[in-house]
């Protein structure tokens, strides 16, 4: 039998998939969650669901693929908003906002999530916390002068990890480095410290969404619960 959490993963897709209809055009999310989701595509396609899809990775992309999706190129203009985005998270906080990128995604994760009619995420219920920024919140940041860009982060209250570290930088699917920030306690006020990051000269993206998810399906040892609205 499947192990944990990887059950609670796998059930929470199976739920998410049950909200895509044909000729539905799909935002893929990225990580081990969504890879059960876009995977479960399969079935669907198999059936003669006619889907499309914009993938927030290359390695998203390629599974959807072989999932019977077809891709957009992710350079083409969005004609109109996805129908749906289906996506992991690494915390969710009781008013449905999240930290992304520990899969290193989120500057695309984000940009799917605010282009799509409804944003929906799948998770096992370790995911679930009281306040966001209890693990670390990632941060894109262009590699050039990284250090002085890392330097401004440290004066919002944060200390930092650059990912992959100095000798083999982790690189984003957008030739960017990730620094992975920690906030003694969590953050109090995560749209404040959202709106923060991003006034930063030199970071692409952060990983605290606020604001953008309808709804979360999580799963664990109680069963599936739904926060937020799925209709
Ligand atoms: C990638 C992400 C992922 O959705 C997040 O890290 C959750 O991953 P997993 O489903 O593997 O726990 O934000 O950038």
């Amino acid at each position: 039998m499947e192990a944990e959490p990887e059950r609670w993963k796998r059930a929470a897709a199976e739920r998410a998939l049950a909200l895509v209809g044909d000729g539905m055009l799909l935002g893929l999310g990225t990580g081990s969650t969504a890879h059960h989701f876009i995977t479960g595509l399969r079935d669907l396609t198999a059936r003669g669901f006619h889907l499309r899809g914009l993938a927030t990775s290359l390695a998203s992309a390629e599974l959807a693929r072989e999932a019977g999706v077809k891709m957009l190129p992710v350079e083409a203009p969005l004609s109109r908003s996805l129908d749906l985005a289906v996506d992991g998270a690494d915390e969710i906080a009781p008013d449905l906002s999240l930290v992304k990128g520990r899969g290193g995604a989120m500057f695309r994760e984000k940009l799917v999530a605010l282009n799509t009619e409804r944003f929906v995420v799948i998770a096992d219920a370790s995911k679930l916390v009281d306040r966001l920024g209890r693990g670390v919140v990632p941060v894109e940041v262009a590699p050039f002068l990284w250090p002085q860009t890392a330097r401004r982060l440290e004066a919002l209250g944060a200390s930092w990890l650059l990912r992959g570290g100095t000798e083999q930088p982790y690189l984003t699917d957008n030739g960017n480095l990730i620094l992975d920030l920690s906030f003694a306690g969590g953050l109090k006020q995560p749209e404040q410290t959202a709106a923060l990051l991003k006034s930063v000269p030199g970071v692409i993206e952060h990983g605290l969404f606020c604001g953008l998810t309808q709804a979360a399906i999580v799963a664990g040892p109680g069963g599936l619960q739904i926060l937020g609205s799925l209709a």
